[in-house]
């Protein structure tokens, strides 16, 4: 910790306003920039544990002036502090053994771009105050929509730079992403009619009692991200009114089940119909990377009238690649699909992008005033949620030309490599059980020693009642065994792999705790992995101890375990 204490300054309108006027040489930004630069580079050098060990209210003792500072102080001072407090105590998403969440490594030359993202300061509101970066965004749009859509070379010339209409939004997320898409597919399903100016203008209760329906539902599979149900609060829809259709073994929507759903609300609620506002597909679960049958979907959505939105948030980008695109068959049959940059573009945090198959769509929610976006004005705000919005699409612009399309194969061929790689060490191991065949990058599996796994197998051959009993209890002691053997694996801080609780395992319905591994770091590789699996065994084996008794006690077994007598520490 820097013991210096950092030296206050009088308030001095003079050196205020040299902080806003340039250098007159780069001096300024030479020094502070290689003292950044290094402070990065110690972070990324720096051995350890991924999280740092210091302890959240340690943090918040850290954190606790009540009042805004008074006194300025100096550039230095500030970012000694920022070194000290939070970059040592920021989390190694980078690293190669960090392989828990979408959030990973990124190529260096994107702290150049965000640099420049700060230092031109474009909003992208409108074109006075975003000139060459609004077009850029069109551009990058474009690529975007082509990449899905693919409406041929005379289409994209006509549309790429036609401020008339947009083919999509750059958003500051993917909620917002999916929140503008399903904003979209509301004012569609109550547009203006006749008398009736629209919803946007008359409000959910007119709109439904002009329509003559009793309200208004999403239907997505269970596997939703929750911006879906954030964005049906949001939307006045309400969050009840989102239905999650069940999925299939592979954690894709059951197309039976959704062909029954929408029987269902096609049976008139009394008098009135309930409205299907959005169908939407998924390119690539949150859970487990898996993608729906989109081409079927599609078909589905378009009988039933509704919007189909596909949220690809995660997976969208591996579109890039031909070996991939036979997983998004249909995706050009979608009304709209949203896409991240900040996941398998390898952008940092964040941006969004949601891309409409009609042009005219976000017609349905453009908006103009008098003192920016005017009505006729060629400004990208008109048509987005959000107002002021940085120029985050310089990244992923400028990762498409740094990288290509060529870069994201190899990138994501070596993504595959690993996800791969894990499964078999997993398997080889014989104290893990898999649990999906990983579509993109993401594998789910729990710890489970070789005994209980193979007594579950015999169990499951058997199919009697009494053994389906005991495969519920000792599914249960193995949840408590991976709660634990991932808060173990937390203080230990070497790797992290996430946690999730699914019903869709082969022991449906009964909800099993899994640990969830996803694979995207280009520095992750073989030998990595191995100590990832080597370290949960071990640590796994030495929490098994604790439940064995129990486990041997709901088998029946008669092993003279001396641990038999113990205390049963978790509910089965
Ligand atoms: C499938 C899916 N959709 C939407 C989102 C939301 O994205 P964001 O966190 O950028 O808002 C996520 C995030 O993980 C996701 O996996």
């Amino acid at each position: 910790m820097n013991n210096n204490k950092p030296k206050e300054i009088k308030s001095n309108l003079e050196y205020l306003r040299k902080l806003f006027i340039m250098p007159d040489s780069p001096d300024k930004f030479i020094e502070f920039g290689h003292d950044l630069l290094e402070m990065i580079h110690e972070f990324f050098q720096e051995k350890g544990g991924i999280h740092s060990a210091i302890t959240l209210p340690e943090l918040s003792d850290i954190f606790d002036q009540t009042a805004v500072p008074a006194r300025p102080k100096l550039i230095k001072d500030v970012l000694s502090e920022i070194k000290d407090k939070i970059v040592r105590h920021s989390v190694k998403v980078g690293s190669p053994y960090y392989i828990g969440h979408m959030t990973s490594a990124i190529p260096y030359f994107m702290i150049l771009m965000e640099m420049i993202i700060a230092a031109l300061n474009q909003n992208q509101v409108k074109i006075e105050s975003a000139k060459a970066s609004s077009f850029v965004e069109r551009e990058i749009v474009a690529w975007l929509h082509r990449l899905i859509f693919n409406k041929g070379d005379k289409y994209y010339e006509k549309n790429i730079q036609n401020h008339r209409v947009a083919l999509g939004n750059v958003t500051s997320d993917g909620t917002l992403a999916n929140l503008t898409a399903l904003l979209v597919a509301r004012e569609k399903a109550f547009a203006p009619d006749g008398d009736f100016p629209g919803l946007r203008m008359a409000g959910m209760e007119r709109a439904l009692r002009h329509y003559g329906y009793s309200k208004a539902v999403i239907l997505v599979s269970k596997r939703g991200h929750y911006s879906i149900t954030k964005s049906a609060n949001l939307l006045g829809l309400g969050e009840e009114n989102v239905i999650s259709i069940a999925v299939d073994n592979d954690n894709r929507m059951d197309l039976m089940k959704l062909r029954n759903k929408i029987k269902d609300l096609q049976k008139k609620d009394g008098k009135r119909k309930i409205k299907i506002v959005s169908i939407i597909g998924i390119a690539g679960t949150t859970e487990t990377g898996s993608v729906d049958n989109l081409l079927e979907m599609a078909d589905i959505a378009h009988e039933a009238g509704a919007h189909f939105h596909v949220d690809a948030c995660w997976g969208g980008s591996a579109m890039l690649v031909d070996e991939y695109r036979h997983l998004f068959t249909g995706i050009e049959q979608a009304d709209s699909v949203t896409i991240d940059a900040h996941k398998l573009l390898y952008c940092p945090m964040s941006m969004g992008a949601v891309l409409f198959q009609d042009e005219r769509d976000l017609r349905y929610i453009r908006h103009s005033s008098q003192y920016v976006i005017r009505r006729n004005s060629v400004d990208t705000g008109r048509f987005t949620i959000e107002g002021s919005r940085p120029f985050s699409c310089l990244k992923p612009w400028a990762s498409l030309k740094i990288i290509g399309k060529e870069g994201f194969g190899l990138l994501f061929k070596q993504a595959q490599r690993s996800t791969d790689d894990l499964k078999m060490i997993l398997d080889n191991c014989g104290n893990f059980e898999t649990l999906n065949n990983p579509q993109l990058f993401i594998l789910i599996y729990r710890f489970i020693p070789g005994a209980a796994k193979n007594q579950l197998e015999i169990w499951k051959k058997d199919k009697s009642k009494d053994s389906e009993r005991k495969i519920r209890k000792v599914n249960n002691l193995i949840n408590g065994l991976n709660i634990k053997l991932h808060k173990a694996l937390r203080r230990d801080d070497t790797s992290f792999v996430s946690r999730t609780t699914m019903e869709s395992t082969p022991y449906r319905p009964q909800k099993i705790v899994v640990l969830r591994a996803v694979l995207i770091n280009p520095l992750t590789n073989r030998p990595i992995l191995e100590e990832i699996v080597s370290t949960q065994n071990r640590i796994g084996m030495k929490i098994w101890k604790e439940f064995k008794p129990v486990f041997y006690r709901i088998s029946d077994c008669n092993i003279q375990d001396p641990d038999i007598m113990g205390a049963a520490p978790y509910p089965v």
